[in-house]
Order: C-alpha cells, then structure tokens, then sequence
C-alpha cells in the first residue's frame, strides 16, 4: 500500500504551523463569544450522544446554536449575528424565512400539515420539476436526500434485477448503508489509487460483498475496465456530479461520458445525485454537463427549506412503482408530498428563475477568483462550481478524492472557527455557498476576514 502522498504533499508546514500557534487564542475567543452556546452544549450532552443530534454540524470545540434567521444571516445563542454562507447545507437558495415562502407555509399550515390523502401541492411541485428537467419524466418524493438516494438504489436494483452498485471514492450520499462506504476514507486504508479498497465509513454496515464497488472518481478507465468485466451484475452507477468532498467540483467531461456510454451499452441504471449539485444552475448539474441520466435523486432546494428527497427520471424505471406492476417497487413514507414541504418549494423553485441562478453563479465565480487570489502561492486549493464555493487546505491541485484528501484537517478547522469569530458561518471544512439574499458588501467582509486569517 505505501506510505500515502498526505505526509509528502501536505505542502508548506510554515504556513499551516502559523495558524496552529494561533490555535488556542482562536478557542479562547470563540468561548468568550459564546458562553451561551456553550452552555446548551453542555446540556445537550446529557440527551444527545456527545451533544449532537445531526453529523453535519459536530465541531470542536462546540458548535454554536443558532435561534433565529433572517435572509442572508443568523444570530446565536449569545445574540451574535453571523452572515451564513452554507445556508443550512446549501438548502436555502432564498436565505432564511423568505417572505413568500414564510406566507405560504403559515397560509397552509392553518389547513394542516399532513393528510392521509394525495394533495394538489406535491402535484404542482411535481408538475414543475418535470416541466423544468427534460430527464424527469416521473418522480416520487421523500423526506430526505438519503432516502431519495435509498430509492433510486432500490429502482435500479428492480429494474436490472441484479445487485452491484458502483460508487465512487470520496463521493457523498446520505446516510444509507449501500452508500456509507469509501466516504472520506483514511489515505491510509484507502489502498491503491486506480483500484481502491472499499472503506467503512460507519461502524454497522452489513458489508459490500455482491451489493457495493468503490471505484475511483474522474477515472474514466478504470470505470471501463471495471465496468466490462462485471456489467452482468451491476444494477447502478450513482455518480455525484458536483462532488461535496472532493472540492465541490465538477466531474471531468470525459469521465461523465464514459458513465453514460458504459451504462447505455449494457442498460446499467445511471444515477445522478444532485442533492446538492442541482443547485448549478437552471437545469441543474445535468444541464449544465450536457448528460443525461436515467435517474436523478434530489433534495435541498426543491423543499424550500423544509425536509424533503426525490427521485425523478425514466417513466419505465419509476412506474416500477405503480400500483399495477406485478412485484412492485414499493415506496412508503407517511410525509412523503405533504403539503408543508411542497408549497414551500414550489415557491422557492418558482422563484430561482434562470436569471437568479446567472446572479448567484457569477458572485460564485467572483468569490473563488478572489479567493484563488489570496491562495496564490499559498497551499490552499481553491474550487467550486456555481454558487459553490470550497478551499482546501493542501498545496496539491484537486481532481480526485486521493488530492482532497492530503488537506491540513486541522488548519480548515481552525480557520472555520476564526471565520466564526469573525462573524461568518461556513462549514468546519471551509465549504461555502451563496444564495439569492447574499451581498457582494457580505462577500467582500468574508474575503477581507479570510484575508486575515490567511496572513497572520
Ligand atoms: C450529494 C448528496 N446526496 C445525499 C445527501 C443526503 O441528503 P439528506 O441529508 O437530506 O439525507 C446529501 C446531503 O448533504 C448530499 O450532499
């Protein structure tokens, strides 16, 4: 297995080691900012596990609670208010408590929040979604974008008739079992590059054997190669195409094409994920990349702000779920479509025209040159895509999980936190986002903060 590239290519240890001795004046501050978020942490250790109830917001040393937002900010336990750029995972494209969706929702939730019934507003929402995406000529809603993903598994799965899901190394997709391998591997563990050991991501997983292969993210060859040799029991490829822990990035043309031609050749199910990368733009990652796939699993944006999942694409895939298949694909979830969620992101999707999804992108754009600015000759990546926006702690340029993964985990933490004092929430992994309510005056604060911690 060798040594991994991370102790050799970490880059410039100066640089890291500057902010490290910073370190503890850093906590200092963020402790003396929020003695009340440290004491609901303290007592949410005594009900929730370590304190936490949800993986995506644990920080160290704590993370501060947030109980309220308004547009393009939030403001703490302590009554700081921050200027969010991740915006709860990216979910938020009209910020916080936009006023029409704020209407909606109190409008609907006067008439009840969930019936035991069909409703006119999953079908607007649904209506919308497949008069927007020429890929969805059907779609099911769920409750989260891990059940959607769960889903669009299981649909392969019947459709093929056969097992194997092919994933990719470094790729993120909810918390189901299928896909909780080869996450954020150790570099260690992690095996050789092109043929990459399929590592746990969670302790409670049954195994891979006949069910998960872990293939390595924009190589096209190995894809082919593994591909013709066992397409026979592969159901699915599940491809992320803005991948979260892989810079945000886009995958390479050419490797999403080889998905495609490989999954038409042998009528293996291709699945976009674009919980998050539907956020790219108009016709979402798919539009944008000019592939289509068979199916596409959804989330984030298309619930306004409330929780939501969806899986959309081929009628002959879906409509192994209707009522009149003999041995249906059956799909159950007692707040799937309901009403709540599916006005709130009908108003939202109403509302990201194709000129909100241009403005958004070209403040992304200007926010990862500006930032690549500052990194110049600094060992921090900086990449992205859309609205998207990520730096990386490594002096290595991105194109695969194995360069993500020689980042400086410490040094992005660290940085977060100094973020956070000064006033600006990303996630501990320094990704970002912007949605229709953030100012270019809140990016330029961001960047001239960034600027800060970069240079002292
Ligand atoms: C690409 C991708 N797929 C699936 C999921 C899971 O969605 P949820 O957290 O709604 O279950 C996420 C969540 O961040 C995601 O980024």
């Amino acid at each position: 297995m060798g040594m991994p590239e991370a102790t050799t290519l970490r880059g410039d240890n100066d640089f890291y080691g500057a902010l490290a001795a910073r370190k503890t004046e850093i906590v200092a501050e963020y402790h003396r900012l929020t003695p009340r978020s440290r004491a609901l942490a303290k007592r949410a250790a005594l009900v929730f596990p370590g304190g936490y109830t949800r993986d995506a917001v644990m920080r160290a040393p704590y993370a501060p609670f947030v109980v309220e937002g308004a547009g393009s900010t939030v403001v703490d336990a302590d009554g700081r208010r921050l200027i969010d750029l991740w915006f709860n995972a990216t979910s938020l494209p009209l910020g916080h408590a936009h006023p029409a969706v704020v209407d909606a929702v109190q409008r609907q939730a006067a008439k009840g929040t969930a019936y035991y019934a069909p409703n006119e507003h999953e079908l607007a929402l649904a209506e919308l979604l497949v008069g927007r995406i020429p890929s969805f000529e059907r779609i099911r809603f769920a409750n989260s974008g891990s059940e959607a993903v769960m889903m669009a598994i299981r649909f392969a799965r019947a459709q093929r008739g056969c097992p194997v899901l092919v994933k990719f190394e470094g790729s993120y997709h909810g918390s189901y079992d299928d896909v909780s391998w080869s996450v954020s591997p150790s570099l260690e563990h992690a095996g050789a590059a092109a043929a990459p050991n399929a590592v746990a991501d969670t302790s409670g997983l049954a195994g891979t054997d006949g069910r998960v292969a872990v293939l390595p993210f924009n190589d096209a060859a190995a894809l082919r190669q593994y591909v013709h040799a066992n397409h026979a029991k592969i159901a699915g490829i599940i491809v992320e195409p803005v991948a979260n822990r892989i810079g945000l990035l886009l995958p390479e043309p050419a490797f999403l094409a080889e998905a495609r031609a490989l999954a038409t050749q042998y009528g293996i199910v291709l699945i976009f994920d674009e919980v998050i990368a539907f956020r790219v733009g108009y016709h979402g990652a798919q539009g944008r990349m000019g592939v289509t796939p068979d199916l596409t699993t959804l989330g984030k944006i298309i619930g306004g702000g409330f929780p939501v999942g969806a899986v959309a694409g081929r009628a002959d895939i879906l409509g192994l779920s209707a009522p009149d298949q003999a041995g249906r694909v059956a799909h159950a979830g007692t707040f799937n479509g309901n009403p709540m969620t599916a006005i709130a992101g009908r108003v939202t999707m109403e509302a990201l025209t194709p000129e909100v999804f241009a403005h958004i992108g070209a403040l992304g754009a200007d926010v990862r040159q500006r930032l690549a600015a500052i990194a110049d000759g600094l060992p921090l990546q900086v990449t992205g895509e859309g609205s998207l926006f990520k730096i990386t702690a490594t002096a290595r340029k991105i194109r695969s999980y194995r360069d993500a993964a020689t980042n400086d985990k410490a040094w992005e933490n660290t940085a977060s936190l100094a973020l956070i004092n000064a006033g600006f929430l990303m996630t501990p992994t320094l990704s970002g986002c912007i949605s229709a309510v953030t100012t270019r005056a809140q990016l330029d604060g961001f960047l001239d903060a960034f600027q800060r911690i970069v240079q002292s």
